[in-house]
């Protein structure tokens, strides 16, 4: 089977071939990085619509990690467009975090749409590296569809921990690899992953994010296995929950 694998890869590089050459000329990364918020956006709409549900569950207990002046200091990382800010309390500090500056307008567009948060600040950084964010500076972080494309998890995560105060919350949704090792679903991922990162900005449809949760040792660990209800197949095995420091 490894070796079917092997040629199948080999047939998607070669058919990939126009992409490889502007990559390795280093021409795809700073145009892919322009092109990638108007994409997402579009991508967003659809996804959002269809995982409305789940966020709505998920992010519901939130306000339970106010301090005790009620205030609730959020951080988003890895913002992207905004696709979550409708689903944050009332009065919510929200300060966005992402490496690409060229979500700033989009942002500006969901921040428009969602007057209900106070925004803080957005900082262009890489979530493995947040140094001008405080230690203990937040009671909520949030992740959604980020882990895919960080190479170093647990970098981002010993991150996430630093920031948060003892006792805060952090949400996660993530697509991963397929659970079941035996199914077409992680035959396919297995075959188009490495097409996949290079056209997607090095996102990965197998990173087994929920083992570098589980080695973060948070206090608390809620994390559940779903199929997304999305129509993108590879993409539909997803882990969604939240930790607590
Ligand atoms: C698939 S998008 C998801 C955006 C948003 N969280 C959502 O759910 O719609 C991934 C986002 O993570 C950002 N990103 C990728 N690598 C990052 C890193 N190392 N540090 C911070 N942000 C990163 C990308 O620029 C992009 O905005």
């Amino acid at each position: 089977m490894a070796v079917v694998i092997f040629l199948l890869q080999f047939l998607a590089a070669i058919i990939l071939l126009p992409l490889h050459i502007l990559n390795s000329l280093g021409l795809w990364d700073p145009f892919f990085k322009k092109v990638f918020p108007f994409l997402q956006s579009r991508v967003c709409e659809s996804y959002n619509k269809l995982m409305d549900d789940e966020k709505r569950k998920l992010f519901k207990n939130m306000s339970d990690f106010s301090g005790p002046s009620k205030e609730l200091r959020l951080l988003e990382v890895g913002c992207g467009t905004g696709a979550n800010f409708k689903h944050y309390p009332s009065g919510c500090k929200v300060t966005c975090l992402d490496i690409n500056p060229n979500f700033q307008s989009y942002l500006n567009k969901s921040q428009a749409e969602n007057e209900h948060l106070i925004y803080e600040s957005f900082v262009v950084a890489s979530a493995d590296n947040m140094t001008s964010v405080s230690d203990s500076s937040m009671d909520v972080v949030v992740c959604t569809l980020l882990a895919c494309s960080v190479p170093n998890i647990p970098a981002v995560l010993k991150e996430v921990k630093r920031v948060l105060r003892p006792g805060g919350g952090f949400y996660f949704i993530e697509h991963v690899a397929d659970i079941d090792e035996s199914s077409w679903t992680t035959f396919f991922q297995k075959v188009l992953n490495p097409s996949w990162k290079l056209i997607f900005d090095g996102c990965s449809i197998r990173k087994t994010t929920w083992k570098d949760l589980e080695n973060a040792e948070f206090s608390e660990m809620n994390l559940r296995h779903i199929t997304a209800p999305i129509s993108l197949k590879l993409a539909k095995p997803h882990i969604i929950g939240y930790a607590v420091k």
